[in-house]
């Protein structure tokens, strides 16, 4: 079975054309270097508007069947950074650890990391994680959380996902 993978970027000015969107390409690559299942992409790039990201997340996990969707962008303190309402009111159980580690993590390398609100949940078996919009801060973030991930998803009923070694998943049920 082919993992499907939702990529979300909100952000007025990319989905506006005023500049490049850059967290969707620093994502994809990002986890295609990492993750060996077969695996698909089905991105979109919205505004930072909260109907649009909340009916965008609920078709990638509903409609799309995306196992796993990671938002880029709109996270931060600003008025329109709407992301994590958007996220907390699709979700059925908010995971606050993963925002947790993502800001603890951030912030050893940068102190405004403190301004992030990310958050991640689970729609059903979908595995929806917030990231700032900086590729940079994408990746700390990422590298921080990936190894939960797989464990996460098994243990909702979803389906296996595997990474390259150097990620060190880990299988509480292994040892
Ligand atoms: N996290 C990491 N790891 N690295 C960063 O450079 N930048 C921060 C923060 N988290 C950053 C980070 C900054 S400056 C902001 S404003 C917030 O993420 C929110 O970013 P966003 O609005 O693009 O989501």
């Amino acid at each position: 079975m082919t993992l499907r993978i939702g990529l979300v970027a909100a952000s007025d000015r990319a989905s506006s054309g005023q500049y490049e969107d850059r967290g969707t390409p620093a994502l994809r690559e990002y986890l295609r270097a990492r993750i060996t299942t077969p695996h698909e992409f089905v991105e979109r790039l919205i505004p930072d508007d909260f109907s649009t990201i909340t009916s965008t997340l609920i078709d990638l996990a509903d409609n799309e069947l995306c196992t796993l969707v990671f938002t880029t962008g709109g996270t931060g303190p600003s008025p329109r950074d709407v992301t994590p309402e958007a996220t907390e009111s699709v979700v059925q159980r908010v995971l606050p650890g993963f925002g947790e580690v993502m800001r603890r993590v951030s912030y050893q390398i940068v102190p405004t990391a403190i301004l992030s609100r990310q958050i991640a949940g689970l729609r059903g078996t979908c595995l929806i994680v917030n990231l700032p919009g900086k590729p940079s801060a994408i990746a700390e973030c990422l590298d921080a959380v990936m190894a939960a991930i797989p464990d996460c998803v098994a243990t909702c009923g979803g389906p296996t996902i595997d990474m390259v070694p150097e990620m060190r998943a880990f299988n509480p049920h292994s040892s």
